[in-house]
């Protein structure tokens, strides 16, 4: 058990509980595609076999002993279905999810506020949970593994501790930066799950549903070069969707056949792997001024004046997905698939980089 504490002083705001903060850099038009879009049962969520096999074990154990569910961590790259699965979660269990995130909690009181406003078994979603700063994750120590908060009330020699029975509630956590946790924290989670990319036929099963609900008529073939171009990532596919359905309304007669697909997609900056100009430039950059690598992060992150933490969260992931980048200890080195895609011959020692 636990001995820290949290101090309510007078004066703390302590009940007003933080409003959930959005990820910043979703559009607000792709924010409100989501919602529309959000498959709210397991059965509607594709893929992630794995996960979805070990959820229906691990909630239907709950369930029989009338338990809640032991805390769940959920990571992967954005847009693969993280916040969509905690909320299919609670549903499936028939309980109510209250949304947060790491940097919405600011101090222990609001986090204080937060927990002891929770019902038993209820979901606590906190995304974003690789960015709680650290006095917090300490608070939350105790309360995840014994459902209990230390409070010290008031100061000086009055002061008084309390100790605070937690209804017996879920977190779900979810993050994009795995590593940025610290592994007490990590070690509180009954569970973790890494959601991966899709695979192509996942893809287009999910824009098939979208297409559906968007009411658009979408032939086989343009379902697959959508899928092609969405980094096999239910987000993107549903954002390019989206964008081809504008110009089928536009240009067409409202039916996404295969010819207006491939029309609408060369508009947009995205090639047939679905790699943006970003992408080509990380690569490039690394065969023009690195050599091909070996490359650390920090030198990629400057080449292109992009910030370590994006490149490493948002770009790298689906290049060392599709082979086109592969990390060594010295560093990243372009692989001999990234130069044939940018229709470069690999110099013949790249294999000796790899050591
Ligand atoms: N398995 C799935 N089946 C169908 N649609 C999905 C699936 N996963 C995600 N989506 C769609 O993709 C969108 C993005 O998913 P979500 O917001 O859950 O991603 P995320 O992993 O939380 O991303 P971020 O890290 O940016 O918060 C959802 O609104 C939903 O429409
Ligand atoms: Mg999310």
């Amino acid at each position: 058990m636990s001995d820290k504490k949290i101090i309510i002083s007078k004066g703390n705001n302590a009940a007003a509980a933080p409003s959930a903060s959005l990820r910043a850099g979703v559009e607000k038009d792709d924010k409100t595609l989501d919602l529309t879009l959000r498959p709210v049962t397991l059965s509607e969520y594709f893929g992630q076999q794995k996960i979805k096999d070990n959820l229906e074990i691990f909630m239907k154990a709950a369930r029989q002993r009338g338990e809640p569910i032991e805390h769940v961590l959920l990571y992967g790259p954005p847009g693969l279905g993280k916040t969509t699965l905690a909320h299919i979660i609670a549903k499936e269990m028939q309980v109510n999810i209250r949304v947060t995130s790491g940097p919405a909690i600011e101090r222990a009181g609001d986090l204080a506020a937060i927990l002891t406003n929770l019902q038993d078994g209820e979901v606590l979603f906190i995304d974003e949970i690789h960015r709680l700063n650290k006095v917090i994750e300490e608070v939350l120590y105790p309360a995840m593994e014994d459902y209990a908060l230390d409070i010290i009330i008031g100061k000086g020699p009055s002061a008084r501790t309390l100790r605070l029975d937690l209804p017996k509630f879920t977190i779900i956590g979810a993050t994009t930066r795995y590593n940025l946790l610290s592994s007490p924290l990590r070690d509180r989670f009954g569970s973790t799950y890494r959601l991966d990319y899709y695979n192509p036929g996942e893809i287009e099963q999910i824009i098939n549903r979208s297409a559906k609900i968007l009411a658009v008529k979408l032939v086989e073939a343009a379902a697959k070069k959508i899928a092609q171009r969405s980094r096999l990532t239910p987000r993107i596919a549903n954002r390019l969707l989206k964008r081809v359905r504008d110009y089928v309304q536009v240009k067409g007669d409202g039916v996404i056949n295969d010819r207006l697909a491939q029309e609408a997609l060369a508009l947009m900056d995205v090639d047939h792997q679905g790699l943006e100009a970003l992408d080509r430039r990380i690569l490039e950059n690394i065969i023009e001024k690195f050599s091909g690598g070996p490359v650390g992060l920090n030198s990629i992150a400057a080449s292109v004046q992009e910030e370590e933490g994006t490149i490493e969260e948002i770009y790298e992931p689906y290049l060392l997905q599709l082979g086109f980048l592969t990390r060594t200890p010295r560093g990243r080195v372009v692989t001999e698939l990234g130069y044939k895609h940018l229709g470069l011959e690999a110099p013949k020692e790249w294999q000796s980089k790899l050591i």
